[in-house]
């Protein structure tokens, strides 16, 4: 069930529709609300993530730091003076900050977009709470049409390929200039179209358990339990129960 508040945080005056890029600002300034002060706080990764970054270093003197999902956030926050510690240190964080390639109305989510998300899910794991900031173009009835990132073991990706053909899916592997990407963690990602994922729960139990994946891009068991979403009338809160 998912409950909705109204828009928090207005757009300019100007009557244009924002862009998506000023729609990400928005939300990416409104997550500052949900920064636990005195508190060291988990960063995701991504262009919406980076707008929020760079709000939070207006506040960076009121945390200890952040636990970052990728290096290229990690980069963002020390330049900006944020304090980074890595996941280990760290025992809980009261909340994760992070986007979405895609959520519905369950705060279920498909993430990967960016590369990063067995670090996303990591991160996500220790938190207690998932707040989700995102432009209204991400939401959908029903996940998977955005190609699902699934992170894999370079070995196994043919067989997982294979197995998601099975499933109806047309995986193909992320390339980056011309080679296969290489993810942080020194392995490869795969990109799959044309699944409808109606039972994110069992889907993610089940694709987690494929010999090879290191990560799979559904995000059910670390659902957001609230999202930000930038929509032209402001930021609309949105509850998940
Ligand atoms: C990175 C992610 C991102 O959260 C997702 O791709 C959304 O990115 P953006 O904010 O740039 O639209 O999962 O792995």
């Amino acid at each position: 069930m998912v409950s909705m508040s109204q828009a928090t945080a207005s757009p300019s005056p100007n009557s244009h529709p924002l862009t998506q890029d000023e729609l990400k600002t928005l939300v990416g300034r409104a997550a500052l609300d949900y920064v636990v002060r005195g508190q060291w706080v988990g960063v995701g990764t991504g262009s919406t993530v980076n707008k929020f970054i760079d709000a939070l270093a207006s506040i960076r003197h009121e945390i200890p730091g952040a636990v970052s999902s990728s290096l290229a956030s990690t980069e963002r926050l020390r330049a900006l003076g944020i304090e980074v510690r890595d996941a280990n240190e760290v025992e809980r964080l009261a909340v994760y900050i992070d986007g979405a390639d895609e959520i519905d109305g369950k705060g279920y989510m498909v993430k990967g977009g960016g590369a990063a998300l067995t670090r996303e899910k990591i991160v996500a794991a220790q938190s207690d709470r998932f707040v989700c900031i995102a432009d209204a173009s991400k939401q959908v009835p029903v996940l998977g049409k955005f190609p699902l990132p699934v992170e894999v073991i370079p070995m196994a990706s043919a067989r997982i390929m294979r197995q998601f053909a099975a499933l109806g899916g047309r995986a193909s592997i992320r390339m980056a200039a011309g080679k296969p990407l290489v993810t942080d963690n020194g392995q490869q990602l795969i990109d799959v179209q044309g699944l409808a994922i109606k039972d994110p729960l069992a889907f993610e139990a089940e694709v987690s358990q494929w010999p090879g994946v290191v990560t799979v891009g559904v995000f059910a068991f670390q659902r957001a339990t609230i999202c930000l979403l930038g929509t032209d009338a402001g930021v609309q809160t949105l509850h998940f129960d």
